[in-house]
C-alpha cells in the first residue's frame, strides 16, 4: 500500500506528464504550421491565412496585395552547390524577408521550389511596389557562402472585387512567370484587366450572358453569328494548346466580339446593301466600342483586348490599330478566321450564302495574308471533322 506522501508524489508526476504531453502536442501543431527549413508558415498554413485575409479584405472593402517571389535558377544553384547549401540559401532569404517586411505582413512558403509569398494587408499594388522592388535588390546581396548574390524574381497581384484567394495567388504566380520569362531579377504587377478569369465565378458569366442577350435583341443576325463563332473558336484554341483559362477567355471574346454593334445606327446595321465610305467609317468603330463596354467589367481586360483587335489582319492591313502577326492577341486571330467562315456561309441581305467548299477555299487563299496560317489550318481541320460527322451539309 502507498502512503499519503506517495500519493502526492504520484499525482505530481502524472500532472508533469500531462503537461509534457500538452507541450508535445502544441509543438507538433506548430510543426505542421511552420516550414522546417525557414520557420515561415508552411504552404498549407499560408493558404489558410490568405483565405482569411481575402475574406476580411472583401468584407471591409480594404486593399490586399500578394507578392510571390522565387530565387532565380535555384535548381541550377542547388545542383552545383548541393542540397545543404540550397537550404541555407532559402533560410537566408527567409531571414531577409523577415527583416524587410512590416510586422503585420504575413510570410510563408508556397509549395514552389525556393518560392515564398508575402501577404500585404491594407496595401494596394501601387503602394507595395517600391518596398517590394527594394526587397529584390536586398535579396541580391543575400546568400550563403558560395551561393551568395543569387537573384530573385517577383510577381505581385492586388485583390479585386469578387476575386477568390485561389485566383489572387494564381495571378501573382502568373506575374512571377512573366518576370522570369523576361529575364528574371525583376518584379511584375499583374495588370488589373489581366486577372486570371475564374471560370466558376458566376457574376462575370452572368454579365457576359446578359450582354450576349442584349446583342441578340438588338440584332438577331449578329447575336446568332456570335453564337456560331464560339464553337469554332474554342475548338481552334484547344487544338493550338491553350490552357483552360485562355480557352475561357477566347470563348468570352467570341460571344462578345461584335458587342460594339449595339452602338451602330439601325440604318447602317440593317442596310440591305454594301456600305458607303462614311458608313464604313462608323461600322469600323465597333471593335473599339466593344472594348470600351467590356473594360467596365472587372476581370475582363484580356477579353476586351481580344475584342478590340478582332478585325486586325495577319499582314497588318486590318483595323483599328494595324497590328500584324503575333502582335495581334491570339484570341483575336482565332475569332477573325471563325468569323469569316460563318459570314461567308450565311445568307446576308445583299448576297446569298456560299458553300462550305467555297469558304474553305477563301480561308486557304487568305492564309498568311488576312489570317494566321496556324489558326487557319486548325480551323479547316475542325470544319472537316464537323463535316464528316454531318453537322455541315453544304
Ligand atoms: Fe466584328
Ligand atoms: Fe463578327
Amino acid at each position: 500500500m502507498f502512503g499519503y506522501e506517495h500519493d502526492e508524489e504520484l499525482l505530481t508526476e502524472v500532472e508533469d506528464l500531462r503537461e509534457r504531453i500538452r507541450e508535445l502536442e502544441a509543438e507538433h501543431a506548430r510543426g505542421l504550421r511552420l516550414d522546417s527549413v525557414t520557420g515561415l508558415l508552411s504552404a498549407r498554413a499560408l493558404r489558410g491565412c490568405l483565405a482569411e485575409e481575402c475574406e476580411r479584405a472583401q468584407r471591409y472593402r480594404r486593399p490586399l496585395c500578394v507578392a510571390v517571389l522565387a530565387v532565380d535558377d535555384f535548381e541550377d544553384l542547388e545542383l552545383r552547390h548541393g542540397f545543404k547549401a540550397g537550404d541555407d540559401l532559402v533560410s537566408a532569404v527567409a531571414d531577409r524577408l523577415r527583416a524587410s517586411t512590416r510586422s503585420h505582413d504575413v510570410l510563408g512558403r508556397t509549395g514552389g521550389i525556393a518560392e515564398f509569398a508575402v501577404l500585404l494587408p491594407d496595401t494596394d499594388a501601387e503602394a507595395a511596389l517600391p518596398g517590394l522592388e527594394r526587397l529584390l535588390v536586398d535579396l541580391e546581396l543575400t546568400g550563403e557562402g558560395t551561393m551568395r548574390a543569387a537573384g530573385a524574381s517577383m510577381g505581385i497581384a492586388a485583390l479585386q472585387r469578387g476575386m477568390s484567394a485561389e485566383v489572387l495567388l494564381a495571378s501573382a504566380r502568373h506575374a512571377l512567370g512573366e518576370s522570369r520569362a523576361t529575364g528574371g531579377g525583376r518584379a511584375t504587377v499583374a495588370a488589373q484587366g489581366d486577372a486570371i478569369i475564374d471560370p466558376t465565378k458566376a457574376p462575370q458569366r452572368e454579365a457576359i450572358e446578359a450582354l450576349a442577350v442584349a446583342l441578340l435583341e438588338r440584332d438577331r443576325y449578329t447575336g446568332e453569328h456570335s453564337e456560331a463563332v464560339i464553337e469554332m473558336a474554342v475548338s481552334v484554341a484547344r487544338t493550338l494548346g491553350c490552357d483552360a483559362v485562355e480557352v475561357e477567355r477566347v470563348r468570352s471574346a467570341a460571344i462578345l466580339h461584335d458587342i460594339g454593334k449595339v452602338a451602330i445606327p439601325d440604318e447602317i446595321l440593317h442596310k440591305p446593301g454594301p456600305l458607303n465610305d462614311e458608313e464604313w467609317q462608323l461600322m469600323r468603330q465597333h471593335p473599339v466600342i466593344g472594348e470600351r463596354i467590356l473594360r467596365v467589367l472587372p476581370g475582363l481586360g484580356a477579353v476586351a483586348r481580344m475584342v478590340r483587335h478582332e478585325h486586325e489582319r495577319w499582314d497588318g492591313g486590318g483595323y483599328p490599330d494595324g497590328l500584324s502577326g503575333v502582335e495581334i492577341p491570339f484570341g483575336s486571330r482565332v475569332i477573325l478566321a471563325a468569323d469569316a467562315y460563318h459570314a461567308i456561309t450565311s445568307d446576308r441581305p445583299y448576297r446569298a450564302a456560299k458553300s462550305h467548299e467555297h469558304a474553305v477555299e477563301e480561308l486557304t487563299r487568305c492564309s498568311g495574308t488576312q489570317f494566321d496560317p496556324d489558326v487557319t489550318a486548325a480551323l479547316i481541320v475542325h470544319l472537316g471533322g464537323r463535316r464528316q460527322s454531318g453537322v455541315i451539309s453544304a
